[in-house]
């Protein structure tokens, strides 16, 4: 039986009609391996969401990495465990395939910060500005910008720009601040921020750093600047599993989303690693609720109905197709 979209929204927002679904003898996890044959598909994963959701994918890695692979799969189905905008930019690089993602809730908090028609408002406050557009932003965000960059790339993609071209970055002001400090550039800011990496306390992770000297703190740069201030390393998802691979320190103080422990300790499991604390430890910050909306359940169920789908309209992919593959090709260019 194939389901329609309602049906399985209504399944989403319902977890046990979900589990009514599931034929409880199945084991998910081969279960999906199987329609991942069967449909030809490919699964990619952010390294924020759960561990088992990692262990099921193709391809792991941080939103380049995902864009990268999702630019190059030649799979029939593209299955998106992660967030809205990150399955867009995979339909974007992929228009004639199927993108599907567990929930299609799965948004982000800078992609709701940046409203098309109000950000297209701003924009026309700035003329002869080119738009730098972080990819946590929506499809229609993209169509207003002139490259797109991820926070593994985002400083080279800046310094594309000759010193004397001014800027426009949206929507992470954090981020933005931080290219800003990085280069020496006055970039107009868009006023958007991660609920998540917006969250951690300076004066906790202080006193934490005090109590473990031997540990190094890293942190991603959607941090407030006062806590990139403190940070020994500072880098995009797969830059901060590199660094504690890399480095000799045996504990580490890591400031974002939890996710990202499952293959830290996969990769070092005699390592420690310690959560940043946020501003109010009780309640789950490091968490992105967007990200944990994913679950092996939900994957199945959408791999078995290919739904939801995410769809764009022709003029949006073609549009937003520019600034992406704008980045790409910087993305390859060497460093000057
Ligand atoms: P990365 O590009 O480092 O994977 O970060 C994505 C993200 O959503 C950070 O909050
Ligand atoms: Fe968006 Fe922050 Fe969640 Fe990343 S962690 S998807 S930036 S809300």
């Amino acid at each position: 039986m194939l389901l329609n979209d309602n049906q399985i929204e209504k399944m989403l927002e319902e977890k046990g009609f979900i589990d009514e679904l599931i034929d409880p003898n199945i084991k998910l996890s081969e279960e999906i391996a199987r329609l991942k044959e069967e449909k030809n598909a490919v699964i990619l994963s952010h390294y924020y969401v759960e561990g088992e959701l990692q262990d099921v994918a193709d391809y792991v890695g941080d939103s380049l990495g995902l864009a990268q692979e999702a630019a190059k799969t030649d799979a029939e189905m593209i299955v998106f465990v992660g967030v809205h905008f990150m399955a867009e930019t995979a339909k974007i690089l992929n228009p004639g395939k199927k993108v599907i993602l567990p929930d299609l809730k799965a948004g982000c908090s800078l992609d709701e910060s940046a409203p098309f028609d109000k950000f297209a408002e701003f924009k026309a406050k700035y003329p002869g500005y080119k738009v730098v557009s972080y990819v946590n932003c929506s499809a229609d965000l993209k169509t207003l910008s002139d490259v797109v960059c991820t926070s593994a790339n985002a400083i080279k993609i800046v310094e594309s720009f000759p010193q004397s071209q001014k800027l426009i970055f949206a929507p992470d002001k954090n981020l933005g601040n931080y290219i800003n400090s990085q280069t020496g550039r006055e970039m107009v800011l868009w006023d958007g921020a991660c609920m998540v990496h917006e969250k951690y306390s300076v004066e906790k992770i202080i006193e934490l750093m005090d109590q473990h000297p031997d540990a190094k703190f890293i942190a991603h740069p959607e941090c407030e600047s006062p806590v990139l201030l403190l940070a020994n390393h500072i880098g995009s998802t797969t830059s901060l599993l590199k660094y504690v691979e890399a480095n000799n320190a045996e504990k580490f103080i890591v400031a974002t989303e939890s996710g990202i422990f499952h293959q830290m300790k996969k990769a070092c499991p005699d390592k420690t690693f310690i959560p940043a604390p946020s501003i109010d430890s009780t309640c789950g910050c490091n968490d992105c609720s967007y990200m944990k909306l994913n679950s092996l359940q939900k994957l199945y169920i959408c791999m078995k109905h290919e739904l939801p789908e995410v769809t764009l309209s022709k003029e949006v992919i073609e549009k937003a197709k520019e600034p992406i593959l704008r980045m790409m090709e910087i993305s390859k260019q060497p460093v000057a």
